[in-house]
C-alpha cells in the first residue's frame, strides 16, 4: 500500500493566517492533522499593507501546524481575500478540428483559453476562468463535452480578476515565507466548497463571507458560478463603531462585540449594563447591552444593504430561492442571520463547514470555512479519481493532479 502523504493549505485573511495540514491516505481520504493560527496585522481591508508582518504570520502558522504534525511543509494551496476581486462571464467558440469530430481535451483547452481574451481594467489580472457550461452544435448546458461528437464547441466561463498589485504582493509574501504555492484560490470559492449544498447552487443562492476587513460575495445559479465580488467593508467596522460610539479602546470594543454583541437590538431580552473601559483605560463606564446592539445593528444593516446593492448591480436578474448563506467570523454574531433575512427578504442560514473527517469542534465554525474549503478543494480531485499509486511518487502524482484539477476547474 502506498504511504500516506501530507497536503497543506494556508488561508491568508485580514485578521488571521490559518495553516492546515491534512493527511491523505491511499484512498484519497483526508484527515486533518495540524492547525496553526496567527493573528494577522499586515492586511487591511484584505490588501497586504505590511509584507514582513504577513510573511511572519504565514511562517508562524505553518510552524505551529508543522510542530503538531512533525513534518515539514514546502508546498501549499493558498486561499486569500481580495477587496479588488471582480468577475465577468464570457463566451467563445471554436471549430472541432479532428476528422471524426470527436471533442478532445485540446479543443476544450482552446475554447477556454479563448474566453480569457476579454477586456478588463488595466490594473487587473485574470486569475481564474471557470467553465460554467459548454454548448455543442447549439445544444447548451453540457457539463463535460470531451468525447462528444460535434463541429462547433462553445464555452461560457466565469472569469475572476484581482488587482495586479494584490496578486504581486501575494506572490511576494508566499515566496518570502518559503512556500511553493500549488494554487492561489479566492477565499470565497473555498468557503463555497465548504458550506454550499449542490441544491442551493442549482436553485440559485448568494454566499456572503463576512471577514474582518472585507465582505466577499458570490452568486451560484443553475449549478455554476454567476458572480464574484467584494465590498471593502468588514466586521472590523463594527468594532470601530463600538470603539467610537462608546469611547473605548479597540481591543475592548472587539471583546465586547465577540462576548456580548448582538446584531439585532430587539433580540436583547434582559437588558443589562456592561462595564467598559474608557479610551485612556483609566476609568470604567457602564453601557447597556441594548445600546451596544443598536450600534452593531446599524452597521450590520448598512453592510447587508451594500451587499444587496452589489447583487443588484451584478447583472443577475434571476431569483435566489436557494437563499443567502453567511460565512466568515462576522456570521458568528447572534442576530446577523435575522438582519440579513430582513434586508434580502430571503431564507438565510449560517454556513458551517463540514465535509472533512476528524475536524475538532472548534474548527466547525463559519470562521474557518475558507481554510477548510481550500483543503477540501485541494483533495477533491484525488478523492474523485483514486488510482493505482505504484510507480510514480504519490505526492508528485497528487501535486500533478491538484494542478490539473485547478486548471480544469478554473
Ligand atoms: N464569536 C464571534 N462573534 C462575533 N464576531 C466574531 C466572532 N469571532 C470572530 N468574529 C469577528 O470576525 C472577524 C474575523 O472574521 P474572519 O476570521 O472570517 O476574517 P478574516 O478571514 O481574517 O478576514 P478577511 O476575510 O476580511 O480577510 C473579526 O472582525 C472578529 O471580530
Ligand atoms: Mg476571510
Amino acid at each position: 500500500m502506498a504511504k500516506k502523504e501530507m497536503i497543506a493549505v494556508v488561508d491568508i485573511g485580514s485578521s488571521k493566517v490559518v495553516a492546515l495540514i491534512g493527511e491523505i491516505d491511499a484512498d484519497g481520504q483526508v484527515t486533518l492533522l495540524g492547525l496553526g493560527e496567527t493573528a494577522a496585522s499586515g492586511i487591511k481591508k484584505g490588501a497586504i499593507v505590511d509584507i514582513e508582518g504577513t510573511v511572519k504570520a504565514i511562517k508562524s502558522s505553518l510552524e505551529k501546524a508543522e510542530q503538531i504534525v512533525g513534518y515539514s511543509i514546502n508546498s501549499a494551496v493558498v486561499s486569500f481575500t481580495a477587496p479588488s476581486i471582480m468577475s465577468l462571464n464570457n463566451k467563445s467558440v471554436v471549430a472541432v478540428t479532428n476528422l471524426e469530430r470527436e471533442i478532445t481535451p485540446e479543443d476544450v483547452n482552446r475554447v477556454l483559453n479563448a474566453t480569457k481574451i476579454v477586456p478588463i481594467p488595466p490594473d487587473k489580472k485574470i486569475i481564474k476562468a471557470i467553465p460554467r457550461f459548454y454548448t455543442v452544435d447549439g445544444f447548451s448546458g453540457v457539463i463535460d463535452p470531451i468525447g462528444m461528437t460535434g463541429s462547433r464547441l462553445e464555452a461560457e466561463t466565469h472569469i475572476i480578476a484581482v488587482s495586479q498589485s494584490t496578486f504581486a504582493n501575494l506572490q511576494k509574501v508566499t515566496s518570502r515565507a518559503g512556500l511553493n504555492v500549488l494554487e492561489f484560490i479566492p477565499a470565497i470559492l473555498a468557503s463555497a466548497e465548504a458550506v454550499l449544498y449542490p441544491a442551493e447552487k442549482e436553485l440559485g443562492c448568494l454566499l456572503i463571507d463576512i471577514g474582518a476587513g472585507t465582505m466577499e460575495l458570490t452568486i451560484y445559479y443553475e449549478g455554476s458560478l454567476f458572480f464574484t465580488g467584494a465590498i471593502p467593508v468588514g466586521d472590523q467596522y463594527i468594532t470601530n463603531d463600538l470603539a467610537i460610539g462608546l469611547r473605548t479602546p479597540l481591543a475592548m470594543a472587539e471583546k465586547l462585540k465577540v462576548e456580548a454583541g448582538i446584531a439585532l437590538a430587539r433580540l436583547v431580552e434582559d437588558d443589562e449594563y456592561l462595564e467598559v473601559e474608557n479610551v485612556g483605560g483609566t476609568d470604567k463606564q457602564k453601557v447597556s447591552k441594548q445600546m451596544v446592539a443598536a450600534i452593531i445593528e446599524a452597521r450590520v444593516r448598512e453592510m447587508f444593504e451594500l451587499a444587496r446593492k452589489e447583487v443588484r448591480e451584478s447583472g443577475f436578474t434571476g431569483l435566489l430561492p436557494g437563499g443567502v448563506i453567511l460565512t466568515g467570523g462576522g456570521a458568528m454574531l447572534p442576530g446577523v442571520r435575522e438582519v440579513a433575512q430582513e434586508i434580502f427578504d430571503l431564507p438565510v442560514r449560517v454556513g458551517i463547514p463540514g465535509g472533512l473527517g476528524n475536524l475538532p469542534t472548534n474548527l466547525i465554525t463559519p470562521r474557518y470555512a475558507s481554510a477548510i474549503g481550500a483543503l477540501m478543494l485541494a483533495v477533491k480531485q484525488y478523492q474523485e479519481e483514486p488510482e493505482d499509486h505504484d510507480g510514480m511518487d504519490f505526492l508528485s502524482q497528487l501535486i500533478q493532479k491538484i494542478k490539473s484539477f485547478f486548471s480544469e476547474l478554473f
